[in-house]
């Protein structure tokens, strides 16, 4: 360490130390600057420092002095550190109060919640109709062979359904395997692998080689009903729908069988549902026109019949002694006539704000 330099106790000197040192502080931009600061003008090596190590040089005569002049000198350069400390913690406190400040009134960012899509959650709510009286859930392939989609269900070689504008094949030609048309093939795998009596509901995805529009989709869901016991009768059908459409629309809702053809069923009937919209109105006398039944009073929910003895035979059940019912209804249908839904695509285009308001339901 350089020897003591008693110049630095000039009264001058000790006052361009201070000048300096408080245009120094008074020049700090923030708090992170201030032990430097501190360092430079009060600290071991700082000029008052030195001055006052310089006091043992001095002739006794001139040291109280001196070291007075020093003292005040170290007291207001400490006494502006201080103020200044002081000020820039202020400066600090008041900017971190409007940088870190919380708005507690705005909206916590949540994350969206999912919804289970409503094509499921009917599934799952009319297999629970069929569930709650002791019939039980069967499941078949998307992919199905030709004999339990068409033949095994009296359907001829040369019937309609088979050719190519209606049914999906898959590929090579002659695989004999086809996207399910409908899903009554269920029906047939179940008395295949079932013990008798057999009360089956089936919903699931099926297939068709249909444009999409607003009431079509090549790809859609249906839900099979089947039920194969001894001294089963049309009654038995009928009470059946009724309870589901009760189930689905609401207590009575009210029902109508049509006559009809299908293939797997003898007789067969189409289940027109009284309709929603007019409620029948339309179709009596005087009655306004109604867009949703054409002012028919009844729209088309689904087919039904008795299970043809042909089909009860080709899957080994013996049609002298069983007797059943089966049913088929799109549960887009269902879905369009409980909810007003009127555009069937709206199902498939997977906009959450379609869906979303069909998740909430318990
Ligand atoms: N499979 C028929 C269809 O897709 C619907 C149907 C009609 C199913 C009558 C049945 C039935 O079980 O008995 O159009």
């Amino acid at each position: 360490m350089s020897a003591p330099d008693p110049s630095l106790l000039d009264p001058s000197a000790l006052e361009a130390a201070r000048d300096e040192a408080l245009a120094a502080f008074a020049a700090l931009p923030s708090l992170d600057e201030l032990p430097a600061a501190r360092t430079a003008h009060l600290g071991d090596r700082s000029p008052i420092a030195l001055a006052r190590r310089a006091l043992g040089t001095l002739p006794t005569a001139d040291r109280a002095d001196a070291g007075k002049r020093v003292n005040v000198v170290l007291q207001a350069v400490q006494a502006a550190f201080d103020a200044r400390r002081v000020e820039l913690e202020a400066d600090r406190d008041a900017r971190v109060l409007v940088e870190e400040a919380v708005d507690v009134t705005v909206l916590p960012g949540r994350l969206p919640v999912g919804a289970r899509h409503p094509l499921t959650t009917l599934q799952e709510r009319i297999a629970d109709v069929f569930v709650a009286m002791g019939w039980e859930v069967a499941e078949g392939p998307e992919v199905e062979h030709e004999w339990f989609n068409f033949d095994a269900l009296n359907f001829g070689g040369d019937h309609p359904a088979r050719e190519m504008q209606d049914t999906l094949f898959v590929a090579p030609e002659g695989s004999g395997l086809v996207l399910r048309t409908h899903t009554s093939p269920v029906q047939v795998r179940s008395m295949l692998t079932r013990e008798l009596p057999i009360y089956v509901v089936c919903p699931g995805r099926t297939f068709r080689a249909d444009a999409l529009d607003a009431t079509h989709s090549p790809v859609f869901s249906q839900v099979e009903g089947l039920c194969v016991a001894e001294g089963i009768t049309m009654a038995h059908l009928r009470g059946t729908l009724d309870h589901f459409a009760a189930a689905m629309f609401g207590e009575g809702m009210r029902t109508r069988l049509r006559p009809s053809y299908f293939p797997f069923t003898e007789p067969s009937a189409e289940l027109d549902l009284q309709c929603f919209e007019c409620r029948g109105v339309s179709a009596e006398p005087g009655g306004e026109p109604c867009r949703v039944c054409s002012s028919e009073g009844w729209i088309e929910w689904g087919g039904c019949g008795m299970v043809n003895p042909a089909v009860l035979r080709a899957c080994g059940v013996d049609p002298e002694r069983y007797s059943g019912f089966a049913f088929g209804m799109g549960i887009e249908r269902t879905l369009m006539f409980r909810h007003g839904v009127t555009d069937i695509r709206d199902f498939y285009e997977g906009d959450q704000r379609f869906t979303l308001p069909f998740g909430m339901e318990a």
